[in-house]
Order: structure tokens, then C-alpha cells, then sequence
């Protein structure tokens, strides 16, 4: 099972190249291997790789400067998966694409099934749905929407969170953002335990389309980060809840974004963990 991997170095990628078990093999490719804003050098790519699954890690995932940086945002998150999946449709290949919580708007009053009509409010989000619907125009595509991924690898909210609790005394938080947070690790591992199956599955398959991946629960951004710092002996900083609108940053956030993994879970029979005890986990491993 061999799977070509856009994306190397970035959290996702490294947590897929660390769940690597027997039988598979992921040939990463980082920026200097193949650029996003290059689709020829993508569909080479493709078409030159000895593999049985595509798989796209990478993405412009800079919300705030995504604002000033539209084209470069629509480039990497909408132009280039097309067109790796359009080389997928060439090759009959699966491909598996990622995308996030932010193609919803955040007005909702329960948790985002797949059907839900998405209307994002930055430019990042609109990037990545439009990616999306590329994308699904490949009868063999698998897109995955998370939100708020952490891990052990890269830079993310629970590493970030532990490195500014050490250094501070006061943390400000904000407190009025919900959604689901995402274990990276738990999406590696299914990733590659799941790679054989969407590679042998025919078109009409179940196990291709749109599904929401994410732990169980909703939070806030404020919970997420007491729970990311609460078990470290050397967090010296007091959590301070603070709003959305106080950090004044250049991308809106949706206020709400909780996703419903039902479909997951009746098609993979995948069972999401809480996500407290992957933050607590996670935490105390990186601490
Ligand atoms: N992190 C989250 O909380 C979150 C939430 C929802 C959805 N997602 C989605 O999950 C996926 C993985 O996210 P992540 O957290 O692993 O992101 P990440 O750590 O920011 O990594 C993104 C990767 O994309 C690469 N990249 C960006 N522009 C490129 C270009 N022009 N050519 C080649 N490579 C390029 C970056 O390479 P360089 O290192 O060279 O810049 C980096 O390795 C993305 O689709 C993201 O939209 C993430």
C-alpha cells in the first residue's frame, strides 16, 4: 500500500509519516518537491507516482493572512487539489483531501452535519470550500472537514498553549468560540488504517464523499486551553477569559462550529474519543 502524500512537514503530514505501520508506505513530498501554486507540477506528480492512494496534507492554512493574500490562499486550497484530483480521475486513483470547519459560518444551534449548507466568512474558509468542490468532482475523492487539529507535531493550539502558560503569568482566552477539537493523531491512524480500503473500493462506494471527522463533544477555545495546560507542574500562567472581538484580528472566526460525526461512524464504524482525554493525553505527552 503505498500512498503519495502532499505535504510534509506540516502537523498532519508529520502525524500520517509517524502512524506508518507494516504494508504502508508514504512518499511525502514537501514544497520543494512539488509548490501548490504550480498545477502542471502537480498533475506530474500524479501521474509519475508508483502509488494506490493520493493524499492532500498540505494548504495555505494562515487565516489571518490569507485576508491580504486571496490569490495565494485560492491557489494552494482550491486550484491545486483540483488538480490533483483531476489526476486521480485520470489514474482511477482515490484521493483523500482535507478540509475544515470554517466553510460554515457559525450561526447554528447544533452540531454541522455533512448536508448543512456551508457559508464561510473569511477568506480562508471560502478558499477551502471552494477546494472542496473540486475536488468532490472526482467520483473517488474523500474529503475529511476537522477543526481545531492538535498533536504532538507542529505548531498547534495545545503545544502553543503550553509554551505561552510557561512563559506568562496572565493568558488571555477566548471564550466566546466554540467548536470540536480534533486529536491529529486519532485522524493519522485512521488515515492509514483506512488508505486499503478506499484504495479497493469502487466508484459509488460509501466510503467516498464528504464526512465530518472530529472528537466527540463541543467546547470553547477557553476549556480547550485549561484543559491543554491544566496538568503541567510548570504552568505559571492564570487563564483569563477574554472575547473574539477584543483580538480584533483580520479574519473573522465563526462563533459555533461543532461537528456531527455521524456519518463517520455509520460508514467506517470509526468511534470518536471524548475530546478531553485526547487534549489531556496529547498534553502530557508533549510536556
Ligand atoms: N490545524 C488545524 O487546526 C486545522 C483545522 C481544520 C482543518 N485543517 C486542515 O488540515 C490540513 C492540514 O493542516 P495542518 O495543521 O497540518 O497544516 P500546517 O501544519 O500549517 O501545514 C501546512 C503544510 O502545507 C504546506 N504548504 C503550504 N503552501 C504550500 C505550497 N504552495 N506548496 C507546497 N506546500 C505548501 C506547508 O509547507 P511549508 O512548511 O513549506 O510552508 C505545510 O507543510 C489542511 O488542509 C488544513 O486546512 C487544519
Amino acid at each position: 500500500m503505498k500512498i503519495l502524500q502532499f505535504g510534509k512537514t506540516g502537523q498532519v503530514a508529520t502525524a500520517v509519516q509517524a502512524a506508518v505501520r507494516d504494508g504502508v508506505e508514504v512518499i511525502a513530498l514537501s514544497r520543494a518537491d512539488c509548490d501548490l501554486e504550480n498545477p502542471e507540477a502537480i498533475r506530474a506528480a500524479v501521474l509519475a507516482a508508483d502509488c494506490d492512494l493520493v493524499l492532500n496534507t498540505a494548504a495555505f492554512t494562515h487565516v489571518d493572512p490569507a485576508e491580504a493574500r486571496p490569490d495565494e490562499a485560492f491557489a494552494v486550497n482550491a486550484t491545486a487539489p483540483g488538480a490533483m484530483a483531476a489526476a486521480c480521475a485520470e489514474r482511477g486513483l482515490p484521493f483523500v483531501h482535507l478540509s475544515t470547519d470554517a466553510v460554515f459560518d457559525g450561526l447554528t444551534d447544533r452540531p454541522y452535519v455533512e448536508t448543512d449548507e456551508a457559508r464561510p466568512i473569511n477568506v480562508y474558509g471560502r478558499s477551502k470550500l471552494a477546494g472542496e468542490q473540486a475536488v468532490l468532482a472526482h467520483p473517488k475523492a474523500v474529503v475529511l472537514r476537522i477543526s481545531w487539529v492538535f498533536s504532538r507535531y507542529g505548531r498547534n493550539y495545545v503545544s502553543f498553549m503550553l509554551k505561552l502558560a510557561r512563559e506568562r503569568e496572565v493568558l488571555k482566552v477566548v471564550a466566546d468560540q466554540f467548536g470540536t477539537p480534533t486529536d491529529g493523531e486519532a485522524l493519522a491512524a485512521f488515515l492509514v488504517a483506512t488508505a486499503p480500503r478506499w484504495a479497493a473500493a469502487p466508484v459509488g462506494d460509501p466510503v467516498f464523499g464528504l464526512f465530518h471527522f472530529a472528537n466527540a463533544g463541543e467546547t470553547s477555545r477557553f476549556d480547550f486551553a485549561k484543559a491543554a495546560i491544566d496538568r503541567d507542574p510548570q504552568t505559571k500562567a492564570r487563564l483569563e477569559p477574554t472575547t473574539q472581538a477584543a483580538f480584533a484580528e483580520p479574519a473573522p472566526r465563526p462563533p459555533r462550529t461543532p461537528l456531527d460525526t455521524s456519518k463517520l461512524q455509520s460508514v467506517f464504524g470509526f468511534t470518536p474519543e471524548p475530546w478531553r482525554l485526547a487534549v489531556e493525553r496529547t498534553a502530557e505527552r508533549l510536556v
